[in-house]
């Protein structure tokens, strides 16, 4: 589950399943989305923070969800895509806190947020390849942007896990906090949310720069997910985690 909450003008949404890593449902993406739609016309959320639980922010997608999507000619009405959608739209800063592995959309969604903040045992994997699958989220478009072409291979080609040093080295975290990270991102997420909002709304919107050519990637990258996941190589990778999960 999402649990939601409110602190000085900080929205804070804790992915919230530990007995399954925090993978996330279509129940849990709607949350997010409805979360951060209903963000952008609410003068009272100033900042998002997204945090997760103790050795785990997310699993990524949940695996079993992604099956119903298998055998099905699209996804455009999938509560993940609903989810993608409103990262692209949202108008108010998203800060991250990360303890513990961030895998798929969990790292994916980093691209997306203003302040990323990482324990030292963070993992950041998006293992999409090995998936049979392509990188989601804008992230063939933003991780390039963001931390060159050779670590966005490294990261969401090749599959190899970022440590928590090695992507703020790559710039994908902004600070390694030794103590409570969550604390520090809140603490951080406060000072965004007493910030000016129109001055801060329209200095992120002049960094962000026009959202068109992000907006085409992400749903270009929808359409190859979908009929990937009818592929003989996810197919198989699904099966394979299937199988170890009933071992
Ligand atoms: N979807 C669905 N269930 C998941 C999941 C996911 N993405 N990740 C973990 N779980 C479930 C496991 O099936 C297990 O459920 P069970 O107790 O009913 O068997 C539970 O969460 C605990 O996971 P487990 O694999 O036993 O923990 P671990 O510490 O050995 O490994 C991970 C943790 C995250 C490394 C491993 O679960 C994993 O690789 N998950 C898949 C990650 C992935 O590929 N995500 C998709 C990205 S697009």
């Amino acid at each position: 589950m999402i649990r939601k909450s409110s602190e000085d003008g900080v929205q804070i949404l804790r992915l919230d399943r530990p007995e399954k890593k925090n993978a996330l449902t279509g129940a849990m993406y709607t949350d997010l989305a409805e979360a951060l739609e209903a963000g952008n016309t609410d003068d009272n959320v100033r900042c998002h923070l997204f945090c997760g639980r103790p050795e785990v922010f997310t699993a990524g997608n949940d695996i079993g969800d992604f099956l119903q999507y298998a055998g099905r000619s699209g996804m455009s009405d999938a509560p993940v895509v609903r989810f993608l959608r409103a990262l692209v739209c949202n108008e108010k800063p998203l800060v991250a806190a990360l303890d513990g592995i961030a895998i798929g959309v969990g790292a994916t969604l980093l691209m997306h947020c203003d302040m990323v903040f990482a324990s030292p045992r963070t993992v950041i994997h998006s293992p999409f390849v090995d998936l049979g699958l392509v990188p989601e989220a804008g992230s063939s478009l933003l991780g390039p942007r963001q931390i060159g072409h050779a670590r966005a291979f490294e990261l969401l080609c090749l599959g190899r896990p970022f440590s928590a040093r090695k992507a703020e080295m790559a710039g994908l975290v902004n600070e390694v906090v030794e103590g409570d990270v969550d604390a520090a991102a809140l603490a951080c997420a406060r000072e965004i949310a007493a910030k000016p909002p129109e001055a801060m709304a329209l200095s992120r919107r002049l960094l962000r720069g026009d959202t068109g050519q992000l907006s085409e990637r992400v749903e270009e990258e929808i359409r190859i997910f979908a009929s990937r996941l009818n592929s003989p190589e996810t197919i198989a990778a699904f099966q394979a985690f299937m199988t170890k999960k009933k071992a």
